[in-house]
């Protein structure tokens, strides 16, 4: 039997991920994401992600103007939940390692081992600039870096005292008790496009974000292989309802009717500053006639029984281990999600041996 998770992209910036002047404008606060975990606990999602983010797009919607960081808020929401799985993006060049191992342990004690960190280099690095963090040359070594840093942790994480004398990080017989309760370690996430993200992912992560190509499923499946490891491969995706397929469409051409282009042009040009060989691609994906946001994911677009239709075929054809969702109003939206497109989306992935959200109510409810 096939198992595919399903989660939620906790909107951890303003806006969420809709970059249009149409959409609702909110900030994210405590009480949203907790209104959204008690939802997705109560439908039985598998888990929440947040992204890291520390300065936003501007533009007339404001986009991720105000962002919460991701560690203090899934930590909250630990001792709230009881099943979800709760991911947080860390970045190694905010957190020493063995500052990093503590709060990620604290964390993982605190949610009985559901913890888990999505481990990034700097999607784009204007944010870290910023701060004055960003070391010269870093943009060929991050994930270098990044190696050093999670090697560092899952010493920490495993060994009574750790010495370590890399290229960044030395460390002298060095403790960090308690161990995190989830074994071998708490769950290590990663999105990296490059070669190096995809090595970084197949020597370390449980689960890598990829886009919706078939071959990258494999891609992802076959490199975690040559390290003699699996991996789950996972996607986002924005979930749009309508009462008709023609509503929701419209709906869609109205969001895109009213994008934010400021804010989709200040983004692409913090992608550009960069100037890595994979932002060429990003930013003409960005360009796409159907772009409605920024990490907002594939579009489903449709009433409930086409949605559940749509995303079953996405889940029998792709291959992919698990998707998070997007939406316009998130608490209403997955509301919906859960009592009436997902019980006819299980009832056709049964038909293929595919069981998603299977969260028993019993201990949904305990
Ligand atoms: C679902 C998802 C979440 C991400 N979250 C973050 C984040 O919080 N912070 C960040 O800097 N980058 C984030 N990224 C970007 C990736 O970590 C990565 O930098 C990007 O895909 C480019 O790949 P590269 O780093 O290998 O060049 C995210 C990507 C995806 C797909």
């Amino acid at each position: 039997m096939r198992k595919v998770e399903l989660g939620v992209f906790m909107p951890v910036g303003s806006n969420g991920f809709l970059m249009s002047k149409r959409t609702p404008r909110y900030h994210p606060t405590f009480e949203l994401h907790h209104q959204i975990a008690q939802v997705a606990e109560d439908i039985g999602l598998d888990y929440l992600f947040w992204m890291g983010k520390w300065m936003g797009f501007g533009g007339e919607s404001g986009f991720w103007k105000n962002t919460i960081e991701p560690m203090s808020v899934a930590s909250s929401l630990a001792p709230l939940t009881k099943r979800l799985k709760l991911f947080a993006t860390v970045n190694p060049l905010l957190f020493h390692p063995a500052v990093a191992a503590k709060i990620i342990t604290t964390i993982d004690n605190i949610s009985g081992g559901r913890f888990g960190i999505n481990v990034v280099t700097g999607n784009t690095l204007e944010e870290l600039e910023q701060m004055g963090v960003v070391p010269e040359g870093y943009g060929d070594y991050r994930y270098e870096y990044a190696d050093e840093w999670i090697r560092v942790m899952k010493m920490l994480w495993s060994q009574d005292r750790s010495t370590f004398d890399g290229r960044f990080f030395k460390l002298a017989d060095c403790v960090s008790d308690p161990k995190p309760i989830r074994k071998p370690y708490p769950y290590l996430v990663s999105a990296g496009l490059s070669a190096e993200g995809l090595s970084f992912a197949a020597k370390h992560s449980d689960y890598q974000f990829v886009g919706l190509r078939p071959a990258d499923v494999e891609r992802t499946r076959a490199a975690a292989a040559a390290e003699g490891r699996s991996i789950k491969v996972v996607t986002s995706m924005l979930l749009l309802h309508g009462e008709t397929d023609q509503a929701a469409e419209r709906e869609f051409e109205l969001i895109r009717e009213d994008l934010d282009t400021e804010a989709l042009d200040n983004l692409i040009a913090s992608f550009e500053r960069d100037n890595r060989d994979s932002y060429k691609d990003r930013t003409s994906y960005l360009r796409q006639p159907n772009t409605v946001g920024f990490g907002s994911g594939h579009p489903v677009i449709g009433a409930p029984d086409t949605m559940a239709e749509k995303l079953a075929q996405l889940i029998v054809e792709t291959g992919i281990d698990g998707i998070q969702f997007t939406c316009v109003d998130f608490v209403k939206d997955l509301k919906l999600f859960g009592a009436v497109v997902l019980p006819k989306l299980k009832a056709i992935l049964a038909r293929h041996d595919i069981v998603v959200a299977d969260a028993p109510a019993a201990r949904v409810a305990a």
